[in-house]
């Protein structure tokens, strides 16, 4: 087992990739705190969890909400003790444009996709900094990396989230590692809320790979960066995208 007696703490796992990273850090080992605003996605990840012999809890907490971060990691901290990993993964589409877009929305954006990770990085980073060792693991997107029209608001907070990775790396090791992941089309709910079969069929048109990824997929990554397995990868944004960006 990779993750044997780790605490996760998994924003976003109540659906998609960080729901198939859930199951796949506990199958490995680690106790994982589910988080979500949706209490039955959450209960039913960790129904399952549970069901195949593994641990799991479960938090709701809204992302954006400094103060709702602050009970999820005090939650955690009441039912396990400590923290050893963080998978910063929840995350918010805007199709906007840069004309469109409100001040409100482009916040809204900031405060899930972006704010969030600093406001959890900042709870748990003494905890694993006491102890000697911890490893957080951002969900960035190939969003992060190049624009296109429309998405403004998702695309900038996307790039920032690789700015913040790697100011993390440099200012929390020796102990902490901190990469992200920058997932391609991975066919979630949040894929689907784009549009209908003829997008996706466009997506696997524009990928080498010719199919969209799997939330399982990117799950595989993360449980690489979390572990020892990647004892030597700091800062990185790692493509996880069928080779779309090559
Ligand atoms: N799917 C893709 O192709 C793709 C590509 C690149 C990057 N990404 C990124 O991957 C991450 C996961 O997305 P996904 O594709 O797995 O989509 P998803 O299935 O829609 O999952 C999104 C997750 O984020 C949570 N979430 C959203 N807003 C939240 C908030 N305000 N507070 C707490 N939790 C919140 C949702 O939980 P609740 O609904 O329970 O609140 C859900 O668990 C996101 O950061 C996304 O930007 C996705």
């Amino acid at each position: 087992m990779k993750l044997k007696d780790k605490v996760a703490i998994l924003t976003g796992s109540t659906s998609g990739m960080g729901r198939a990273t859930a199951y796949l850090f506990a199958r490995e080992g680690a106790k994982v705190v589910i988080c979500g605003r949706n209490e039955e996605r959450a209960k039913a990840v960790v129904d399952k969890i549970k069901s195949e012999g593994f641990e799991a809890m479960y938090v709701i907490a809204d992302s954006s909400k400094v103060e709702e971060s602050k009970i999820l990691v005090d939650k955690t901290l009441e039912a396990y003790g400590t923290v050893d990993i963080l998978f910063n993964n929840a995350g918010t589409l805007s199709m906007s444009s840069l004309q469109d877009v409100s001040l409100q929305e482009w916040e809204s954006v900031f405060n899930v996709n972006v704010n969030s990770a600093l406001y959890l990085t900042q709870m748990v980073a003494p905890i694993m900094k006491a102890k000697g060792k911890g490893v957080i693991v951002n969900t960035s997107s190939v969003a992060g990396f190049a624009a296109h029209h429309g998405f403004a608001a998702y695309i900038t907070s996307k790039h920032a989230m690789n700015g913040l990775t790697k100011s993390m790396a440099w200012e929390l090791g020796p102990e902490i590692r901190v990469n992200a992941i920058a997932p391609g089309a991975i066919h979630t709910a949040m894929v689907d809320s784009i549009g209908g079969p003829s997008v996706l069929q466009g997506m696997i048109d524009n990928c080498p790979l010719k199919r969209v990824g799997q939330p399982e997929d990117i799950a595989s990554v993360a449980l690489f960066l979390a572990s020892d397995d990647s004892s030597f990868i700091d800062g990185q944004i790692i493509k996880v995208d069928g080779g779309f960006e090559a």
